[in-house]
């Protein structure tokens, strides 16, 4: 049955602009992926009302139903909702034709499922799901929009689509039920999606994260390029252990899946942070910095750079001339080190230091930098450079533009092993692995940065010692061959 459904979805996808599919975030699940979903579902009872939020063409309730024999589900009540009447028919086929494997009932419901859920939540409307299945529309939802006020009048506060409908399905739930959900993984961190965490650790036990590893592959058919995770969450269970796995791509031919546990997965602090360890990630170490490790306490503290380059524009200049000190942009970190002043630059080599400008310089001195945002084509995320006080005789002080992250200690330099040292550690695999367990996305902010586990500070001045002894700092694998059973 699942092989007419994804003939029908072909032919959908082929034959709608693409304008109509972005507008309502329409991108139908592969039916790999879809018989995924449904088997992370636990056998529960016999009859099961299930949910399904922006149905598309039904792939997910096809296989939901292709796998109620192995859950023990002998009677099955769907409710698809969908906004776009011009998939209702195929739906209604899709839905029609799960009674092959389950008997079956199914409604579809028209219209935002936003406002139907959020009125069905605020009239208390029974009765409540046992399962529900969804791909939800990804598309942002602006602060004053409708969406927005419906949602907050039930306490639901977030800034994409995707969550509202993982949020508000989970609502829906009756205590027990089960959701699966496929959706980018910007929920993972970062504060925009804080409040959403929160209601859903506040609802649910989370008990499988599954994250593909390539960007591309998991919706190949509409080349969606972001990254996706599939969570399964059981409404009011005892948190347990997490079970995580990865995959390349929706073949799943390379499927691994461990157990970890639940602190490992999700930070402790009010962020919630939910890190998604590595195939190889070691069980036991715990998510975050460990006690002792953090760079707090090591005295050392990052900050973005503080000079807003189009603010500042009339006191910018291109080359360096008297009165100006030098501003450091990514732009002048290379593989070859520290270059500055650029001659032929697209960027101001200096800032003029006057009223205006001084609250955002830093003292002359030697730092660490990481650039904010990485290309999705470089092969790490966590890009590191040194600044050698050595490198800007007579020099008072430092702009450093705000595409970089300093690490500074108490707005002054670090001394020079210790930057060297910090941007090696930085430039590691260790770093980068753990960096990508919690960050899905190509942006490396301060507060990323502050998650970080750090070894000590002799240990970084240690091997600071050892990379600056290079011309040009030393490469990753050079690093890594370094730290090799040493650090840990
Ligand atoms: C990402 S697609 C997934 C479709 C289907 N669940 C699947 O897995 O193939 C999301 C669906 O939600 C529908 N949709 C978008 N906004 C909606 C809304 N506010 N209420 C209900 N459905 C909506 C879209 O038309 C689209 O069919």
């Amino acid at each position: 049955m699942l092989d007419t459904v994804e003939a029908v979805q072909l032919r959908h996808s082929r034959d709608t602009p693409a304008r109509h599919k972005a507008a309502l975030g329409q991108f139908f699940t592969p039916v790999s992926i879809a018989r995924f979903m449904a088997s992370l579902f636990e056998p529960a009872a016999a009859r099961a009302r299930l949910l399904d939020a922006g149905a598309g063409v039904g792939t997910l309730s096809a296989a939901f139903a292709e796998a109620c024999a192995t859950l023990g589900i002998g009677q099955l009540h769907i409710d698809a909702h969908e906004r776009d009447p011009a998939v209702h028919d195929a739906l209604a086929r899709n839905l029609s034709a799960a009674s092959a494997h389950v008997p079956r009932q199914f409604s579809i419901t028209g219209g935002d499922f936003v406002e139907t859920a959020v009125n069905r939540i605020q009239f208390g409307a029974l009765p409540r799901y046992t399962h529900a299945i969804l791909n939800p529309p990804y598309k942002k939802i602006h602060g004053a929009s409708a969406q927005r006020l419906l949602m907050r009048q039930v306490g639901l506060e977030t800034v994409n689509l995707y969550a509202a409908f993982v949020g508000l399905s989970l609502e829906l739930l009756e205590p027990g039920g089960q959701l699966v959900a496929i959706v980018p993984r910007s929920f993972c961190s970062g504060p925009y999606y804080r409040p959403f965490r929160r209601w859903l650790f506040e609802r649910a036990a989370l008990r499988r994260i599954h994250l593909f590893d390539s960007r591309v592959s998991a919706f190949k058919q509409d080349a969606v390029l972001q990254e996706n995770v599939i969570i399964a969450l059981r409404r009011g269970a005892a948190q347990g252990a997490v079970v995580v796995s990865h995959a390349t791509d929706d073949a799943f031919a390379d499927l691994v899946a461990a157990e970890f546990p639940f602190e490992r997965v999700v930070s402790r602090d009010a962020d919630q942070v939910i890190h998604v360890p590595g195939p190889a990630a070691p069980p036991a170490a715990d998510a975050g910095p460990r006690p002792g490790r953090t760079l707090a306490a090591l005295g050392i503290e990052v900050s973005t750079g503080p000079v807003v380059d189009f603010r500042q524009k009339e006191h910018l200049c291109r080359q360096p001339e008297p009165g100006a000190v030098p501003l450091l942009y990514p732009g002048h970190f290379s593989a070859a080190g520290l270059i500055w002043p650029r001659p032929n630059y697209k960027k101001p080599n200096a800032i003029r230091v006057n009223a205006q400008t001084q609250r955002w310089l830093y003292p002359a001195g030697s730092y660490t930098v990481v650039r904010r945002l990485s290309s999705k084509e470089e092969r790490r995320r966590v890009v590191a450079g040194v600044v050698d006080a050595r490198a800007f005789p007579g020099v008072e002080q430092l702009g450093f533009e705000n595409h970089l992250n300093v690490f500074h200690q108490n707005k002054r330099g670090l001394p020079l092993m210790l930057a060297h040292g910090l941007a090696a550690y930085l430039n590691s695999t260790i770093v980068d692995e753990a960096f990508r367990s919690f960050n899905g996305h190509t942006q490396v902010n301060a507060s990323d940065l502050r998650r970080l586990d750090y070894p000590s500070l002799a240990d970084l001045q240690t091997l600071g010692a050892w990379a600056a002894g290079f011309d040009a700092p030393p490469v990753q694998e050079a690093v890594d061959a370094r730290l090799e059973g040493w650090l840990r």
